[in-house]
């Protein structure tokens, strides 16, 4: 497949690219670098800098590279910004998203697997939470993802696109030569290992009064190489033809609680982890965890390194070998 993975200099397309070149495939970046790195980017892959809400630079990196399949990463992923600030979260993720739809249209690229998130549902009524289950998101990050995966459907149907949608619940963890960076780093598991390693005074726990087992949130954490292999998954599948996917990733169970998580790195690490307690961040749901039976049945989608300590463990060596330098 030739591959044009939008925000791919992120977290997660950072590792997915490496692994759509190991399997053979050709892959294309396109991202404006707002929120990406271009170190993250493996020289075995092309990089083209560009805003997808330019239409017309895309259509032509389309045609000018033969891109057959899209994995659209690009866009604003932090949930309290997103509540300070959501006219930039439309922008990006609805208005970026619908010209990337008219500029595959434009060079006649019918394949997309979209990162999608466990934000579109919202505080669910159950879990496990299934794809079928309501949305109702609590913040305009999980709003806007879930305006997107619907306007998906009408692009499918109006024009022939074979669409997957592919809801990540927590991603964690690192490949061997990419792992999670963002700036300002704003999610749980980095900001514990840096409490850990020193270079932040202590983690601060959003809230302790929700109805959980010690009152901290729960949420589903799975391995970013497994989420990258789903989409590998979901590219063959809309290459066979398949079309109106929709999955939930992750690795279910009864999900960790901020304090659990918390322990497991000290275990991991062999560190203290200071913590502070703080108030609830707007826009946090209590509990997310994923039934993923979906996708292990119809794609046969299994996640390897769904442990906890294992996936610490490699966003800890990760933090070592190229962030820390320890
Ligand atoms: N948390 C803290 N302190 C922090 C950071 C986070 O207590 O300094 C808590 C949050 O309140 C939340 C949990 O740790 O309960 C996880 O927070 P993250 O920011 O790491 O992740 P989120 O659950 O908010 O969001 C992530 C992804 C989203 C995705 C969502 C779905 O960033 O893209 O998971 O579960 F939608």
């Amino acid at each position: 497949m030739n591959v044009l993975v939008t925000g791919g200099a992120g977290y997660i397309g950072s590792v997915l690219s490496r692994q759509l070149v190991a399997q053979g495939h050709s892959v294309t970046i396109y991202d404006n670098l707002s929120r990406g790195f271009r170190e993250s980017i493996a020289p075995s892959v092309r990089f083209v800098q560009g805003d997808i809400l330019d239409r017309g630079y895309l259509a032509d990196t389309f045609r000018t590279h033969k891109i057959d399949s899209v994995v659209h990463m690009a866009g604003l992923i932090a949930v309290g910004e997103s509540v300070r600030e959501p006219a930039l979260y439309y922008h990006h993720n609805v208005t970026g998203g619908l010209s990337l739809l008219d500029a595959m249209k434009d060079a006649g690229v019918n394949r997309i697997v979209f990162s999608s998130t466990a934000a579109v549902y919202g505080e669910p009524k159950r879990v496990p939470i299934e794809e079928t289950d309501d949305k109702n998101p609590t913040n305009p990050y999980g709003e806007t993802k879930w305006t997107f995966e619907k306007a998906l459907r009408w692009y499918g149907e109006a024009f022939g696109m074979h669409t997957a949608c592919l809801r990540y619940f927590n991603a964690a963890g690192a490949a061997d030569e990419a792992g999670e960076r963002h700036e300002p780093e704003t999610h749980l598991i980095p900001l514990i290992l840096r409490a850990a390693a020193g270079v932040s005074p202590a983690i601060t726990v959003f809230g302790d009064d929700f109805a959980t087992r010690d009152g901290t949130c729960v949420r589903d954490y799975v391995h970013v190489l497994d989420l990258a292999n789903a989409h590998i998954l979901a590219l063959e599948a809309l290459a066979k033809s398949d079309t109106g996917l929709v999955y939930n990733l992750g690795c279910g169970g009864d999900g960790f609680t901020v304090k659990e998580v918390i322990d497991l790195a000290k275990k991991v690490t062999g560190k203290d982890v200071p913590t502070k307690m703080g108030p609830r961040r707007d826009g946090d749901s209590a509990v997310l965890v994923a039934s993923s039976t979906k996708i292990k049945q119809q794609l046969g989608w299994q996640p390897k390194h769904a442990e906890l300590g294992v996936i610490i463990e490699s966003a800890w060596k990760f933090m070592r070998t190229y962030q820390l330098k320890l």
